[in-house]
């Protein structure tokens, strides 16, 4: 079932669609990716990924952030499962990349779907 006109799909990846006029539903929905800009190879750095840094998410055992996921490309760096209540959505990943990547962060909200966001770190 598709959503569109409820600003969220929950048979495809969501993002915002104008990061400078987010909405709300955008705010809280999108994962935020803190990290440096540039590593050294073979250097061992933070991912900070924050879901709802913008605007809270609800935090409810009916409506809550089920996991993030991180990736550097194609490759799956790893994954925190939340449950609700209890955690807030917020983790972070100690990672040591070779080469120049787009770091990809997925958060999963039990009503709304899956949503990405990503950056870009330069390896050098
Ligand atoms: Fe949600």
């Amino acid at each position: 079932m598709v959503k569109e006109s409820m600003g969220f799909s929950l048979e495809e990846v969501n993002w915002p669609k104008d990061v400078e006029r987010m909405t709300d539903l955008e705010k809280k929905h999108s994962p935020r990716i803190v990290c440096p800009d540039t590593v050294k190879p073979g250097e061992m750095f933070e991912v900070k990924i924050i879901t709802g840094k913008l605007l809270k998410h609800p935090n409810e055992s009916g409506h809550f952030i089920m996991w993030t996921e991180l990736y550097a490309g194609d490759r799956f760096l790893g994954r925190t499962q939340f449950a609700p209540v209890t955690t807030e959505p917020e983790t972070c990943f100690i990672v040591s990349l070779n080469k120049s990547a787009e770091l990809i962060a997925y958060s999963m909200c039990n009503l709304h779907g899956l949503w990405k966001n990503t950056v870009h770190i330069e390896v050098k």
